[in-house]
C-alpha cells in the first residue's frame, strides 16, 4: 500500500540556527504523539541540508531538496548536482514547484532531465504540477496537470516511477491562504491516479503517494487527509512552526 507523507517545503525562508530549532521542536512534540505511520520529510534551502540530516539522523525523519539541476555536473555556476545532494544523503528532491515553473521557467522537459538525474542517483522525486485560477476558471485544469504529469515523468518505466511521489498544488491555493475543498482536491488526485493508471496500469497508480499543497494547516488538514486519493500534503507556511506542522502530521 502507498504510504502517508507529510513534507515540509521551507522555500526560501528560516536562517541555520532557526532551522536548527524548529527540527528539535519538531522531534520534541513527534516523539511525544506518533504512531509512525506518517512518513515525515523536512526540505530546507541547500546549504543546511548536511546539517538538518544529521540531526534527524536518529529519527524517522527524511530530508529532500528543493530544487536539482538538470545537468550532471561542470561548468554551471550556482547549480547543485543530483549527485551532490546523494554524497550528503538527500532522501528526495522537489522537482517543479510551481514558483520554480513561474519565476525560473521551468519548463516540463527541463523537469523530465531533473527527475531524470535525480533518479540516477537514488534520490527520490517529488513532482509538483497544478494549474492557475486562469486555468481553472477557464475550465482547463484537468488537462494542464495531466499534460504536466506526462511530460515531466511518463518517460520512466513502471518500476522508476514508483520512486515518484506526485505533489498537486494549485498555484491560486499556494501561499493565500486559500485552500482547495476536499471535494475539489480529491476530484484531481483521483484523476492523477487515473491519468498514471491508464499509462503504468492500476497497480502501479495505487502505488504512488499523492500528496495536495496550497495553504494546508492544522484546522483543514484533516478533511483534507481523509479523502481517498489524497495520501498526505506539502506544507509551505505552517510547516515553519512545529506546533503547527506536527498537528498537520498528527491529522491522519
Ligand atoms: P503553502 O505552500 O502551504 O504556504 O500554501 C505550499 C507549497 O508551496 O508547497
Amino acid at each position: 500500500m502507498r504510504k502517508n507523507i507529510v513534507a515540509g517545503n521551507w522555500k526560501m525562508n528560516l536562517t541555520l540556527p532557526e532551522a536548527k530549532d524548529l527540527v528539535e521542536g519538531i522531534k520534541n512534540q513527534l516523539s511525544n504523539n506518533t504512531d509512525g505511520g506518517t512518513e515525515v520529510i523536512l526540505i530546507p534551502p541547500f546549504p543546511f541540508l548536511t546539517e538538518i540530516k544529521n540531526q534527524v539522523v536518529d529519527s524517522a525523519i527524511s530530508v529532500g531538496a528543493q530544487n536539482c539541476s538538470m545537468y550532471k555536473s561542470g561548468a554551471y555556476t550556482g547549480e547543485v548536482a543530483a549527485n551532490m545532494l546523494a554524497s550528503v544523503n538527500t532522501d528526495y528532491a522537489l522537482v517543479g514547484h510551481s514558483e520554480r515553473r513561474e519565476y525560473f521557467n521551468e519548463i516540463n522537459q527541463v523537469l523530465a532531465e531533473k527527475v531524470n538525474r535525480l533518479l540516477e542517483n537514488n534520490i527520490k522525486v517529488i513532482y509538483c504540477c497544478g494549474e492557475s485560477l486562469e486555468e481553472r476558471k477557464e475550465d482547463k485544469h484537468f488537462n494542464v496537470v495531466e499534460t504536466q504529469v506526462e511530460l515531466g515523468l511518463f518517460h520512466l518505466s513502471a518500476d522508476e516511477v514508483k520512486n515518484v511521489v506526485v505533489a498537486y498544488e494549485p498555484v491560486w491555493a499556494i501561499g493565500t491562504g486559500e485552500t482547495a475543498s476536499p471535494e475539489q482536491a480529491q476530484e484531481m488526485h483521483a484523476h492523477i491516479r487515473r491519468v498514471l493508471a491508464a499509462y503504468y496500469g492500476d497497480d502501479v497508480a495505487e502505488e504512488i503517494s499523492i500528496l495536495y499543497g496550497g495553504s494546508v494547516k492544522p484546522a483543514n488538514a484533516q478533511e483534507l487527509f481523509q479523502q481517498t486519493d489524497i495520501d498526505g500534503g506539502l506544507i509551505g507556511g505552517a510547516s515553519l512552526k512545529a506546533e503547527d506542522f506536527v498537528s498537520i502530521i498528527n491529522a491522519f
